[in-house]
């Protein structure tokens, strides 16, 4: 497939590309069960002030002139918020989510339906693959997570099924179990990533492939800054990753900080809420 690349114009300015995002509203969420650490299931969630943070992360999406698509969701399903999960879209071919944990297992089926109503081909992937989560498109590659969700077969089964080079990268540290939560994509050629989340071996994957990567540190990451959704300009954030917006501004992004703090109960926050219809 052909890829085009982004970068500054020539006025040394980013451009902003309009994206498809497809959403789905935390009308059931709630922290029941824990597959990770932030996960705390004595912790009290407050489900309106969940989808009130949830729609300004839409309305943001909007605002900027992105297309967000809604998936409708099912009871006993109150990770289904983190749509990023659900599947990887790219070139109008979809590859939908199987999940590790089988509290989550329902919504791979609900994503594929959804994919395939929306007219793509899809299918369910065979491999443990926990979709936008463990797998980052920067340009023409993959870059993919492993070491807490997604199986390393997996990596193998999206570079067949997409026809696309992947990279695969291992994660170390259980609160940053999905390689959303410690690499955000900037544009079609940067990056920005906590490299204590990763083994030493992935790190100077990282370090070769992206010398110019931004490199966060660990209190934007605990707050989940790396959980960020860019256009090539704009970068929605979590407003708590100070340090992390000034990096991006200094980069020339245009950091959009939100309060996603009732996610944040769940181990999400904005890239999570977000899967990327790359039409
Ligand atoms: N509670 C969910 C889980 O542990 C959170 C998923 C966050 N999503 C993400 N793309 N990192 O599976």
């Amino acid at each position: 497939m052909t890829v085009t690349l982004e970068a500054p114009n020539t006025a040394g300015e980013r451009l902003a590309r309009p994206h498809q995002y497809l959403m789905c509203p935390p009308e059931h969420f709630t922290v029941e069960y824990a597959i990770n650490p932030w996960m705390d299931t004595d912790q009290p969630c407050d489900v309106s002030l969940a989808l009130r943070q949830w729609q300004r992360l839409r309305d943001i999406y909007q605002e900027l002139g992105h297309t967000v698509r809604i998936i409708e969701p099912l009871p006993q399903l109150p990770d289904m918020v983190f749509a990023a999960n659900g599947g990887l879209v790219i070139g109008g071919r979809a590859l939908a989510a199987r999940f590790a944990y089988p509290q989550r297992a329902d919504e791979g089926p609900a994503y594929l339906a959804w994919l395939r109503a929306a007219g793509f081909p899809a299918k369910q992937a065979v491999q443990v693959n926990e979709g936008e989560g463990d797998f980052l498109v920067v340009g023409g590659r993959v870059l993919a997570g492993t070491g807490f969700r997604t199986d390393p077969k997996a990596h193998a089964e999206v570079a067949e099924y997409f026809g696309l080079p992947v990279v695969s990268l291992e994660l170390v540290n259980p609160r940053f179990y999905h390689l959303d939560t410690a690499l955000a994509v900037l544009d079609d050629r940067t990056v920005a990533y906590y490299p204590e989340a990763f083994s030493a071996a992935s790190r100077s994957v990282l370090r070769e492939l992206y010398p110019d990567a931004v490199l966060a540190g660990a209190k934007d990451a605990m707050v989940f800054g790396l959980n960020a959704v860019s256009d090539g300009r704009n970068v929605v954030l979590a407003e708590k990753a100070v340090n992390l917006a000034e990096q991006l501004r200094e980069r020339g992004f245009h950091p959009i900080g939100v309060d996603l703090s009732e996610l944040l109960k769940a181990g999400g926050s904005a890239k999570c809420c977000t899967l990327e219809v790359r039409s």
